[in-house]
């Protein structure tokens, strides 16, 4: 525990632990990503998915509770190390630190990062609790695809999506090459690989996300077909599970949440 607060109070310990959190956030960002490409399987595959998570305590808990904390103690640090280089710097190098050769990314971390976090805040609030229904459908804790396609019917929710998406990418894209950086692959040798791969992890993740509020408005998913499938398989969860139906707001929600 002393090692640990120690660990905390030194720069380089710091840098350690944004970096350790910021993997651990990364991780759950691909599993989520790979989690959100169900949607394209169809939709009793995602309802399945959702399903399953919901209805696995540990894994969802553990995942809230690793996740917060990692949250917490991502931001809170990299706005103490932001500060430290701010009261370190003395102006007269500020000229010299405007012409390294930082990347817009960089530039755009204090941007990006309180940005996201406001996303990730609307996000749950939309989509887990209280879950706000969007486009004219109910808000359903079982039908997570009809949320999902009535949400981005809208076009200014789709557009949130997209634009923090775009924000998650350039966020994942600096985070991973600083990453890489904090590794050893520093050498100038290493500097395309290192960039490349940076660009390739934050590109897949990003776009892929991107992919399905766009997929919804091009109309590739979500018709009327697969929204009446959606609807019956959800009925068919909630009867075995012993659930009332058509009760979304209620019993269904307070059981899974
Ligand atoms: C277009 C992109 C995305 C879509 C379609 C999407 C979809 C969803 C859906 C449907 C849920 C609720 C799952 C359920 O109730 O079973 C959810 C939960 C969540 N998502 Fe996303 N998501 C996207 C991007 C992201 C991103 C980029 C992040 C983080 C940076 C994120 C973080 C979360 C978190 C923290 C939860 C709450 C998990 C919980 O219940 O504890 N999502 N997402």
């Amino acid at each position: 525990m002393t090692s640990a607060l120690t660990l905390t109070r030194t720069t380089i310990g710091q840098k350690v632990v944004v970096a350790v959190t910021g993997l651990i956030l990364f991780g759950f960002v691909i599993g989520h990503f790979l989690g959100n490409l169900i949607l394209f399987v169809g939709p009793e595959a995602f309802i399945d998915y959702g399903w399953t998570l919901k209805h696995n305590p540990p894994l969802l808990w553990g995942t809230r509770i690793t996740l917060l904390v990692a949250v917490v103690t991502h931001i809170g640090l990299t706005m103490s190390l932001a500060r430290r280089n701010a009261s370190a710097r003395p102006s007269r190098y500020k000229k010299a630190r405007e012409d390294q050769v930082t990347s817009y990314a960089a530039r755009t971390m204090v941007i990006s990062g309180p940005l996201l976090a406001g996303y990730i805040l609307f996000h749950i609030a939309h989509f887990t609790a209280p879950g706000l229904a969007f486009g004219g459908a109910e808000f359903d804790h079982v039908n997570i695809y009809a949320n999902v396609v009535s949400s981005f019917n809208v076009w200014w929710v789709a557009a949130i999506y997209v634009f923090a998406n775009a924000m998650l990418g350039l966020h994942l894209f600096h985070g991973a090459w600083s990453a890489l950086q904090s590794v050893g692959a520093q050498h100038p040798r290493y500097d395309s690989i290192r960039r490349n791969l940076a660009i390739g992890l934050a590109v897949m993740v990003a776009g892929g996300n991107m992919m399905i509020p766009l997929a919804v408005r091009g109309g590739l998913v979500g018709d009327a077909e697969q929204l009446r499938a959606a609807a019956e398989h959800a009925e068919e969860l909630r009867a075995e599970a012993g659930m009332l139906t058509g009760d979304h707001d209620d019993v269904s929600g307070e059981e899974l949440e």
